[in-house]
C-alpha cells in the first residue's frame, strides 16, 4: 500500500509544478469537457443518483454534473493540495462531497455506493494502474456505468510534437501516456467484470472515452 506521500511524489515528478499543472488542467477544461464528451455522457447516463468523480483536480467537473444531475449525491476524490483548494470550491458550489482520498489504495467507500463513475485523465497517473480498475468496478452498482477517459498508445513519432526534444522528462512523460492502448483498457475493464458499451476515439487517437458498464 502506497502512502499519501508516496502518491504525491509519484505525482510530483510526473507533473513538476503542481501550481501550475493546476492551471494547465484548468486552462484545458474546455477541451475535455466539450461536445465529445457529453455526447458519451448524454448516450450512456440517462439517470444517476450517486456518481463519484475520481481525480477531479481542480473539480471542474462537478458543477458541470450538478447541472446534468440535480438530485444526485456527487463526490470527487483527490490528493494533490494544490489542486484540493479550488476542487473544495467547485464542490461548494456543485453540492458536492470532496473526499481526499489516495486512489492507489481502497477507498473510503461502499461497494456499489455509485450508478456513475467518472475518471477523466487519471488512470495513467498511477504507477500501477490496474488496481484502480477494480476499485471502480467494485464502486458500480450493477447497471451503474463508468465513464473512462484517457491517453492511449502511440508511436515515438507521433507522440512527440514537431521539433520537440527528446528530454529525459519527454521520455517518462510518453511512458506514462503511452502505456495502455484501446484494446489493453477494455481488456482491464473486462477482466473485472465490467462491458463495454462503446469507445470513443478522439485528437487523431491520442486519447479516448470508454463508455463501461457493471452488468446486472
Ligand atoms: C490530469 S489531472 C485530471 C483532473 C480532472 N479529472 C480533469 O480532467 O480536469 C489528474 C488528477 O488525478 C489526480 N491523481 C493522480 N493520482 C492520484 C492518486 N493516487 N490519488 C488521488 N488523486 C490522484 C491528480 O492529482 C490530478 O489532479
Amino acid at each position: 500500500m502506497t502512502t499519501e506521500s508516496t502518491a504525491l511524489g509519484h505525482l510530483q515528478a510526473h507533473h513538476g509544478d503542481f501550481a501550475n499543472f493546476r492551471d494547465a488542467m484548468i486552462n484545458s477544461s474546455a477541451g475535455r469537457f466539450g461536445p465529445i464528451w457529453w455526447g458519451v455522457f448524454d448516450t450512456y447516463v440517462h439517470q444517476a443518483s450517486a456518481v463519484v468523480d475520481l481525480g477531479t483536480g481542480p473539480g471542474l467537473l462537478l458543477p458541470m454534473l450538478r447541472e446534468r444531475l440535480p438530485d444526485a449525491h456527487i463526490t470527487g476524490v483527490e490528493i494533490q493540495p494544490e489542486m484540493l483548494e479550488p476542487a473544495q470550491e467547485n464542490a461548494a458550489k456543485a453540492g458536492a462531497t470532496l473526499l481526499r482520498a489516495n486512489l492507489e489504495q481502497p477507498l473510503p467507500l461502499a461497494d456499489g455506493c455509485a450508478d456513475l463513475v467518472t475518471c477523466v485523465m487519471v488512470f495513467h497517473e498511477l504507477p500501477h494502474p490496474p488496481p484502480l480498475m477494480a476499485e471502480m468496478a467494485r464502486l458500480l452498482k450493477p447497471g451503474g456505468r463508468l465513464l473512462l477517459y484517457d491517453w492511449l498508445r502511440r508511436d515515438l513519432r507521433n507522440y512527440l510534437d514537431e521539433d520537440q526534444e527528446l528530454t529525459p522528462d519527454t521520455l517518462q512523460h510518453f511512458r506514462e501516456h503511452c502505456l495502455f492502448s484501446l484494446d489493453d483498457l477494455e481488456f482491464l475493464a473486462e477482466r473485472n467484470g465490467l462491458r463495454v458499451l462503446e469507445s470513443v476515439g478522439r485528437r487523431g487517437g491520442r486519447f479516448a472515452i470508454l463508455a463501461l458498464e457493471k452488468p446486472l
